[in-house]
């Protein structure tokens, strides 16, 4: 038995797989989140912990003599969080998130006081990563700075307190802004720049690779039968993607959650700095991967539907009625997703989103269209990024929550010109693809012993006429964007 874990940002997914991968049982608990100002996002490191044993407690509940024989656990988790230990092992403040945008100007400094930071990370300082973070409280909160003894990102929090190591794995360090993604090593002069080195990291391992044994207190407290290894796991992108089978140079997958995601793998270290593309080691050895990340997305949809005491399902029944019985598209709505920023392509923390095109017809169904419309445009920017370089796929995966909406799926297909592949059980990727990297960290089974081909539940293909508006009202928002981008500064007043 194999257990995967992956701590999201609403919730902490847990699942149960025996040595055939075959799901036995999986549970879940919510996360809470924390806005304290516009911009500003943090959660408290000792509720993912609490939640992760909840979770096991009920994993072990239903099913305990297989639980029991767990063998291994993978970890995935949320990217770029810093969880800050003093000596003592005690976290020093709540965790800032992902999707915090507070240390914008702490990137315009990393980026002048080392010139050869896009070469070395093959990334662009975006608030969003680790080491910007850590500028900003070391200027903010130079008290809690002074204390700081480890650096860990959320998933390796959880390791550190099932297993009292410190380790990370190769995909999530990449979003630190600290590794050497070419090389697959920190950096000391990345680290530097921080007021940091090597000694407040954790070690590096491939995601594939074992790290340490559960803890005796936590071994005991679940009666495993075993010792228990804690594989290296993988940031949540990559472990969706492993989840999904997303190895090979020829395949991509799509991701479609609170963030949007486009994630290409490569046999090569490739870079695209210009379109904030976001270039990071892949969860295993010698295999890496571009990626696009759009901040909002799905949560767009949740936003204006909460707003109008409507559930999500029935906001895309109206969306698709909408686009198939009533839309004529110059006096249909635009929509640019941005509420909480944009990373690729346009790495600006200050824009915004907005409705355009609204005349006195404007209602909620054409609305919640120009919605799901401008996610859909979101993904394509991030899509043709990555794309940049001349990469081909032929395979392109759709999971994430969106994944399970047919309309969302099809009209994606139509959006990108390409057929879409909905596997089964996509929402389960990440905690599946960690579950496999637990698997080959026990050195039972090889890499091709474990990756089998998700079975594919729908095929959604592109629409030729469908293609055909959409690229059209596609140039019209590049446009609205553009224009947005521009002034977005001037609005925030930064
Ligand atoms: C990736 C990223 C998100 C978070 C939250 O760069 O920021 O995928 O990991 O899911």
């Amino acid at each position: 038995m194999f257990i995967g874990i992956d701590l999201g940002t609403s919730s902490i997914k847990t699942i149960l797989i025996d040595e055939n991968q075959k799901t036995i049982d999986q549970s879940s608990t919510e996360l809470k989140l924390s806005n304290p100002r516009n911009g500003y996002y943090e959660q408290n490191p000792d509720e993912w912990f609490k939640a992760t044993l909840k979770c096991l407690h009920s994993l072990k509940k239903k099913n305990s003599k297989k639980f029991s024989a767990t063998k291994a656990i993978g970890i995935s988790g949320q990217m770029h969080g810093a969880t800050l230990l003093d000596n003592y092992g005690k976290v020093l403040r709540p965790c800032i998130l992902w999707n915090d945008t507070r240390s914008s100007k702490e990137c315009t400094i990393m980026e002048k006081k080392y010139p050869l930071l896009r070469k070395e990370t093959g990334n662009i300082a975006m608030p969003g990563f680790t080491a910007p973070k850590i500028l900003w409280i070391k200027k903010n909160e130079p008290n809690i700075f002074r204390k700081i003894n480890k650096i860990l990102l959320p998933k390796d929090y959880l390791r550190f307190r099932l297993t009292n190591a410190f380790f990370t794995d190769m995909s999530d360090a990449s979003g630190t802004l600290w590794l050497n993604v070419r090389k697959r090593i920190w950096s000391e002069k990345l680290l530097n720049i921080s007021g940091l080195n090597i000694s407040n990291m954790p070690s590096l391992v491939e995601g594939s690779e074992p790290t340490e044994y559960l803890s005796l207190k936590i071994k005991n407290e679940f009666g495993f039968d075993n010792n228990v290894i804690v594989a290296g796991g993988a940031g949540d992108q990559a472990a969706g993607a492993f989840g999904a089978s997303v190895i090979k140079d020829n395949q991509s997958m799509i991701s479609l959650g609170t963030s949007g995601v486009y994630f290409s793998p490569s046999s090569k270290f490739f870079s695209n700095t210009n379109q904030g593309v976001h270039s990071f080691c892949h969860c295993l050895p010698k295999t890496w991967h571009q990626m696009s990340v759009m901040l909002s997305a799905t949560n767009c949809i949740n936003w204006f539907s909460n707003l109008h005491g409507i559930k999500i399902q029935k906001s895309l029944l109206k969306a698709q009625n909408y686009f198939e019985n009533q839309f004529i598209s110059n006096s249909t709505p635009f929509f640019l997703p941005y509420l909480s920023g944009e990373r690729t392509p346009h790495n600006n923390p200050h824009l915004r989103g907005s409705f355009h095109l609204l005349n006195t017809s404007t209602n909620f169904d054409s609305l919640i269209y120009s919605i799901i419309e401008g996610i859909s445009f979101g993904i394509r920017d991030g899509y043709d990024a990555v794309n940049y370089n001349g990469k081909k796929s032929n395979e392109i995966y759709f999971v994430g929550g969106g994944s399970k909406s047919l309309f969302l799926s099809n009209f994606i297909a139509s959006t990108l010109n390409k057929e879409i592949l909905v596997a089964e059980d996509s929402e389960l990727g990440p905690a599946l693809g960690v579950a496999r990297l637990a698997m080959i960290a026990t050195n039972i089974y090889k890499i091709s012993d474990i990756n089998k081909k998700m079975k594919i539940v729908r095929k959604c293909k592109p629409k030729k006429n469908v293609n055909k508006i959409l690229q059209d009202r596609y140039e019209k928002w590049t446009q609205i964007t553009k224009v947005n981008n521009s002034i977005s500064n001037e609005i925030m007043d930064n």
